[in-house]
């Protein structure tokens, strides 16, 4: 199938991008380079062997979305990972984020369902569950948007809500929403991984830049949560798992809504975290405990099963796998894509 991969150079979008190309379907990429590089796009080629074509260009806006059909549909579908992610910066700047993350969709459909696409897959995730009780979340946990603490993730789930009604006047059209966990890992050539600007607020990508000697210690976000050893736990997946996930998603499209969680299932905490990035590493990183992050839950993990049933798609590598791809990429690459 041909796909158009809006937020394509990206971090999850690129790795998917490698997916689609090696199980034999044809990625083009839209994206307008703010948070990512156009070298993504000849990383692409030398690990599969097969182009990517890229669309410079806004999934925001109308104009631009037609030029991609225009240049290289039709497409069968369109995966949407074009978004604004950063949860504090949400919050500081709301507008910027309800106005990006749903014109993209807006745009998106506008001209996907024009031109006759038969599958939506949509990057949301993990955080429009909000209630520890649900632990661990199933598609069906309780989500209330005024429970959710910020922009960011309010965002992704009033652009579920208007998928759930698109579909419903589009009853041929299949959307998919597919719910990320914690993507962390990199491809294992080391020539396609997460290139986050400035200083990382997310872990992995905090470790792996303490681990190349470019900041000078972990900070863990409190060690007195009620967890088995008091630091937070995550649901960490490792990229090209998340990846594939999305063919998975693509290959299994039936006319109708879905939403799936992609997630191991397995809670991973700070302290293990860490351990694994030393495994990988081969010595101790500096570290020591700092207060609390504001916002953050003790724990959030997904039930993946429904994924397993229904798409035949499951997490298969592992806590040790990720950190070891996360240090190749950023050994080879320690100044990201532009070096
Ligand atoms: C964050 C986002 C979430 C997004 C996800 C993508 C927030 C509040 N949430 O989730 O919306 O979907 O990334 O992966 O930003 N930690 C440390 N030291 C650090 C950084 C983090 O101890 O320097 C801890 C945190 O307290 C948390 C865990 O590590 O327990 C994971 O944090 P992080 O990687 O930022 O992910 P989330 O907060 O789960």
């Amino acid at each position: 199938m041909r796909v158009l991969l809006a937020g394509g150079a990206g971090y999850v979008g690129a790795h998917t991008a490698i997916a689609l190309i090696e199980a034999g379907h044809e990625a083009v990429l839209l994206d307008d380079l703010t948070n990512t590089s156009g070298l993504v796009t000849e990383r692409i080629a030398r690990i599969t062997g097969g182009r990517a074509p890229l669309v410079a260009g806004s999934a925001a806006h109308v104009d631009d979305v037609e030029r991609a059909f225009a240049e290289h549909g039709p497409f069968d579908s369109i995966m949407h990972f074009a978004a604004k992610k950063a949860v504090g910066e949400s919050v500081e700047k709301p507008l910027d984020y309800y106005a990006n993350n749903l014109d993209t969709t807006y745009a998106l459909l506008r001209v996907g369902i024009a031109n006759g696409i038969r599958s939506f897959i949509f990057s949301s995730t993990g955080t429009v569950y909000s209630d520890p009780a649900d632990l661990p979340f199933t598609e069906e946990a309780t989500r209330n948007l005024v429970d959710l603490s910020n922009p960011y993730s309010k965002s992704k789930l009033m652009n579920e809500v208007v998928l759930a009604d698109v579909q419903k006047v589009n009853p041929g059209l299949n959307i998919t929403l597919l719910r990320y966990f914690n993507p962390v890992g990199a491809h294992e050539s080391g020539l396609v991984g997460e290139d986050p600007k400035g200083t990382p607020n997310n872990l992995m990508p905090f470790v792996a830049r303490v681990a190349v000697g470019a900041l000078p210690e972990v900070g863990i976000f409190g060690d007195d949560y009620d967890t088995p050893d008091g630091t937070g736990q995550r649901d960490y997946i490792h990229v090209v798992d998340l990846a594939e996930g999305h063919v998975a998603a693509l290959e299994k499209a039936q006319p109708g809504l879905a939403a799936y969680n992609l997630g191991t299932g397995i809670p991973v905490s700070v302290r293990e975290l860490v351990a694994s990035f030393e495994r990988a590493v081969g010595h101790e990183l500096p570290k020591s405990v700092k207060p609390r992050r504001a916002g953050d839950l003790a724990a959030t993990y997904c039930d993946p099963s429904k994924a397993e049933h229904e798409l035949g798609w499951k997490a298969t590598r592992t806590l040790d796998d990720m950190t070891r791809d996360v240090w190749n990429w950023q050994q080879k690459n320690p100044g990201g894509y532009e070096g």
